[in-house]
This record gives C-alpha cells, structure tokens and sequence, in this order.
C-alpha cells in the first residue's frame, strides 16, 4: 500500500465523484472538515475500515466517528433519543460527535465501533465536508487523517505529509477552521463529556439546561482513544512556559516574545485554529523542545490543554 500516487482532488463536482468512485471501491479519501482533515473510509466495508486502521498505523482497539449529511442520515445508524434531538438540532452540522446505541441492522462494521455497542456520529459543517457526503450518500469512517499518535491534520499538506503513498487520494479544502477535533459527548446514559473539543463545553450545557459530568482519566475505558500520549511533535513539549530555556523554541500565547504565537490577542477560538499547524510548524525545527505558553483554562482553552497535555505526555504508549 506505500506504492499509491496520493491524488490532491479539487472541491469540484469532478471532484466528488471521483471521491465516491475511491469510497464505494473500499479505498480511503482525506477530506476537509471544519475541525481537521478526516481520513475517510466507507463504514460498511471492513476492508475499507481496515485500511484505515493500516494507513494510521492505529491500534485497533481505537473506534472511529461516522459522518453522515444530517440528521435524518445519522438516524439510519444509531438509536435517537430526545436529548439527542436537542443536541441534533442545536449543534449539527458542527464540531460535535454524539455516541449513541447502535441500531444492530444498520451494516455498520465492526472494525468501526471496535465491537462496541455503541456509535459515536457526527454531521459536519465545512461545505466541503457537506457536499461529499452528500453526494456519497453512505456513512463514512474518518479518524483524523495523521499517522497514529502524530499531530492531526488542519491542511491538505498535513495530511500528504504524514500519509501520501499511503492513501488514494486527498480532496483539498485549504485550512480548516475550529482547528480541534469535535467535542464527543456520550448519550448512552446520562450525557457525559468524552472529550472536549471544537464545541465549548459550557455551549452543550446550556443548551441542556443542565451541567454535564466529565470523563475523568480514572475512567479510561469510556473514551478508548484517548491515549495519554497522543498528537505527538518528534520533539518533547513542555507546557506553562513562563519563557524560552536553552534549545527550545516558543509557542505563545498573548502578549509574549515567542516563535510562533497562537494568539496575540489571546483569543482562544484563534489560539485552536493555529494550534496544529503551529505545533507541525514548529516540529521542522532544530529545536530540541517546544515550550508552550501557559493558556486558560476555559472555553476553547480546556480542549486545547488537553490536547497540549497529550503531546507532552512521556511517549512509551505512542502506536
Ligand atoms: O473532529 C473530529 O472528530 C475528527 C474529524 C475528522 O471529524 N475526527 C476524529 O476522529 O477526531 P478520531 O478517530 O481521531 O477520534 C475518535 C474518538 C476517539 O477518542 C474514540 O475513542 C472516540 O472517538 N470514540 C469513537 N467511538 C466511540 C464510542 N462508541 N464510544 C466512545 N468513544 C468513541
Ligand atoms: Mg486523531
């Protein structure tokens, strides 16, 4: 599979039909998502789903989010709810992915789900995103479209320099713009954050009315993705960096001398837009660590600590 031409297909109509061809093949498509780039696979097929996992070099025991156009689609999958509705209705299409029961007669596979009960589905908003599935009409698999445990995508670039060779083809959309996976919300039971994401926390709270409980590391099973070290630069991250130290190159925040600054204004949406590519940017470099500017922790900023916290994590279970 390393010996592909990875194809860069326009956002054109030509475009989304050769990325139908590729899918209904069983073969593997990165496309834009208002988040990051998903590498994307039919959700029926496993071979398709199995390339996937082969392309990333992802443990298998990591399950993969379905996209779908909307919500009459995601209904074919998984069993709805009304509180899924209120989510639905407020928040999609978005940065928001919903676990729900999976219906048993719905052909998903199980490579997708890694056997569990459960499906995690969201119907994303970048027109791009929106055309190609639509056009498709199928659920598509789509981790985000980096080598296991590397930094996801947020450009076409991203995404040929970590898989080209390895993928068929990549659709080009330019830059994505929330820049931070979607926040994942479990609804097999009462609502619970799974991971913090594009989506603020406390937007899902008030749109329920209520708060929600939060997924804490003493409960890893529930989140099976959510290694430890994940969204790994080759060099070591250090966080809450007062300033620079001796080989290290500084990512800011805010009004500090730096490398390269997330936000200058201290804006956190801005800060998650830049985050990766920033973080790929500064990996090119000789520096032999990233020091990373202290960000709040609110809002955007609790997503982008997490992600911050995984990258620094020491690297023994990277796969
Ligand atoms: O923004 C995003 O969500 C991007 C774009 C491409 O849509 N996708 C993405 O997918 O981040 P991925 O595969 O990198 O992350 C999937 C996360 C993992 O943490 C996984 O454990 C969790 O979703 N997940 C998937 N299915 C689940 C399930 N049934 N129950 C609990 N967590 C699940
Ligand atoms: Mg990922």
């Amino acid at each position: 599979m390393s010996d592909l031409t990875t194809k860069i297909l326009k956002a054109s109509s030509e475009g989304y039909e050769a990325a139908k061809t590729i899918w209904s093949a069983g073969s593997l498509v990165a496309f834009p998502t208002e988040t990051v780039y998903g590498l994307g696979a039919d959700a029926r097929i496993d071979d398709a789903v199995a390339g996937i996992y082969e392309a990333k070099g992802r443990p298998s025991f990591n399950p993969l989010i379905v996209h779908v156009s909307d919500i009459e689609m995601a209904q074919r999958y998984v069993e709805w709810s009304d509180v899924a509705q209120s989510l639905a209705t407020a928040f999609w299409p978005g940065p928001l992915t919903l676990v729900l029961p999976l219906k048993p007669e719905a052909g998903i596979s199980k490579l997708v789900t890694a056997g569990l009960p459960t499906l995690a589905i969201r119907v994303p908003e970048h027109p791009i995103a929106q055309a190609l599935l639509t056009h498709y009409d199928g659920p598509v698999a789509a981790p985000s479209a980096n080598p296991s445990g590397r930094i996801s995508p947020t450009t076409s670039q991203h995404v040929t320099a970590g898989l080209s060779g390895r993928i068929e083809a990549v659709v080009d959309g330019g830059a994505c713009d929330v820049g931070l996976e979607s926040t994942i919300i479990g609804l097999s039971n009462e609502p619970m954050l799974l991971r913090p994401g594009g989506l603020p926390i406390e937007a899902i709270e008030q749109a329920l009315g209520h708060p929600i409980s939060r997924h804490t590391q003493a409960d890893p099973l529930v989140a099976p993705g959510q290694m430890t070290s994940h969204y790994a630069p080759k060099v070591a991250v250090r966080l809450n960096a007062a300033r620079r130290q001796d080989g290290e190159t500084l990512l800011g925040f805010g009004d500090v001398e730096c490398d390269l600054n997330l936000s200058k204004a201290a804006d956190l949406r801005e800060a998650a837009a830049n985050l990766f590519g920033h973080l790929h940017e500064l990996d090119q470099s000789e520096a032999i660590a990233i020091a990373v500017s202290p960000i709040p922790m609110k809002g955007l900023g609790i997503a982008i600590n997490d992600r911050l916290k995984r990258a620094a994590a020491p690297r023994e279970s990277k796969t």
